[in-house]
Parts: structure tokens; sequence; C-alpha cells
């Protein structure tokens, strides 16, 4: 067992409360790019941070409507990766498990997580962009005929665009899931931080406020990223080789 494992093996043995914050990189060998990883097709011509917010979609629904469609496509396909599992075994080893994802996928509850709190929302979901009955209301447009060249489909009840269940540059995250985030964080005794380039606030923010709450850091990234200067370790290694071997190491040293 290398240095930097066993360092993580002995952070974790002992923790009763752990965390987990995930970004885009544990779903990238799953095939799911990045969200910084460049745009391909037609799709690269456009800057993601300008389609994502909800002026774009006021100003061209079928463009923002068609961007997600495309989005969804891509994430169809995709499989839980020995990473998202990894995590999945973790919570059941690990008395208080907390997953944070800013991820929008369900790959996560595909791989049998349960305690996820989800701070940008999730793709696959639809939501009245008036909130008409309520934050959010949610709508079914497998249920809706609507015709697709026309763009998005109405909301069933007041006629307004349906749009994706996530969160948009310039829009408030869910104010239940970062409030359970931020406590989960401040009472962490080790937080795993995982496939995040740490650079989207109040995300980034979670591994500082573990830190000043005296937990433990163990980034998995194979690149360095704006948390790297406060984590006690950074394994550069992809989550999906580095998490299954982290897991084996704590079986071996604990048993299954
Ligand atoms: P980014 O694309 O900003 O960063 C992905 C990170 O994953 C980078 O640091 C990569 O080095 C790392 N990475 C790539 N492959 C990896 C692998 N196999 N294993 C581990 N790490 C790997 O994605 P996020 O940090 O998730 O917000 O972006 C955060 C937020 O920015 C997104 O949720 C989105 C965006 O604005 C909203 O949509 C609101």
């Amino acid at each position: 067992m290398d240095d930097s494992l066993r360092q993580a093996v002995n952070l974790l043995s002992s923790a009763a409360r752990v965390a987990a914050l995930t970004g885009a990189g544990v779903s990238k060998e799953s095939g799911i790019p990045t969200f910084r990883d460049a745009q391909t097709g037609l799709w690269a011509q456009y800057d993601p941070t300008q389609l994502a917010t909800p002026q774009a979609f006021r100003r061209a629904p079928r463009l923002v409507w068609d961007f997600y469609e495309y989005r969804r496509e891509l994430m169809r396909p995709a499989q839980p990766n020995p990473a998202h599992i990894a995590l999945a075994q973790l919570e059941r080893r690990v008395p208080q498990f907390t997953l944070i994802t800013q991820n929008v996928d369900d790959l996560h509850e595909r791989a049998g997580s349960i305690h996820i709190i989800r701070l940008h929302g999730q793709i696959h979901r639809n939501k009245c962009f008036n909130a008409c009955r309520g934050e959010p209301t949610y709508v079914d447009v497998a249920a809706l005929e609507w015709d697709r060249a026309a763009g998005p489909p109405k909301c069933p009840h007041c006629e307004a665009f349906v749009r994706p269940d996530v969160v948009w540059f310039g829009e408030a995250l869910p104010a239940v899931a970062l409030s359970a985030a931020q406590s989960a964080s401040a009472t962490a005794e080790v937080m795993l931080i995982v496939g995040t380039s740490g650079m989207v606030t109040p995300a980034a923010d979670l591994p500082y406020i573990a830190r000043q709450s005296g937990a433990a850091l163990i980034e998995f990234n194979p690149l360095p990223s704006a948390i790297t200067p406060i984590v006690n370790l950074h394994i550069a290694e992809t989550a999906g080789v580095a998490l299954p071997r982290l897991l084996a190491a704590l079986e071996e040293r604990h048993g299954a």
C-alpha cells in the first residue's frame, strides 16, 4: 500500500462522520464530459455559461432546451463507474456519511448512494419556469405532447415554458440542500473532495467550512484544483482508480 493510501486509510479508519463533495470528475470515467471539457460538435461554438442562465432561456428557450436535450442524450448511455460504486460502499461502512454532489446526472443514485445532497439539481427532471405551484413545480414531460421544433414544452398548469431542474448561473442554490451541505461539512471529521475544480461557490466553500471545523480533507483529482492548497492529502489519481483502491485498503485493514 503506497504512503498516500495508507494516510487516507488512517484518516478514515476512526472517522464516524464523513462528507464527500463530488464534481464532474467523478462522472468523467462514465463518459460524461466535465463541465469545463470543451463542448463538441454543434455545441462547440457555445460557452455553457452563456446557455445555462435564466436570461438565455428567456431570450432563446428552444436553444437552451436543445442544449439540455443534447446533454441528456450524452448522459443516457452512462453507467455508474467504480468511483460512484466505491462511494456507495463507503456510505455503508461509515456511521454518518453524507454525499454532496454538484453533478446533475443520476449516477450516484444508480450506484446505490442513499444520503445524497444535490446542490445543482437533476438534469433528468423538469419543472415549470414560473414555479406556478411553488418551487419546484415538477413537470413530467414524458406525459406531454408538443411540437419539438417549436421549443420547450409548456407547463400543463400555466402554459409557461418547462425548463430543466438544474441551477443556472446567477440563480440561488436550493436553500435546504445548501444548508444541509453546510451542516454536514461543519460536522465532518473527514471530507473527501472528488473531481471538482473548486471554482464555483458556494459549493467550493464547503471544504473551507469542513477544514475550519477541524476536518481532514482528502482530494481525489489527477490535477491540482483550487482546493488543493488547503487539503491534508491530494491523491493525484483518477477517482475510478483511487476510490476502489481506498475501499479495498479499508477492507484489508478492518475486514469487509
Ligand atoms: P469542472 O469541469 O470545473 O472540474 C472537473 C474536475 O474534475 C477537474 O478538476 C478535473 O481535473 C477533475 N477530473 C477530471 N477527470 C477526473 C477523474 N477521472 N477523476 C477525478 N477527477 C477528475 O467540474 P466541477 O468542478 O464539477 O455548476 O464544476 C463545478 C460546477 O461548475 C458545476 O457543477 C457547474 C459548473 O458551473 C452549475 O452548473 C451550477
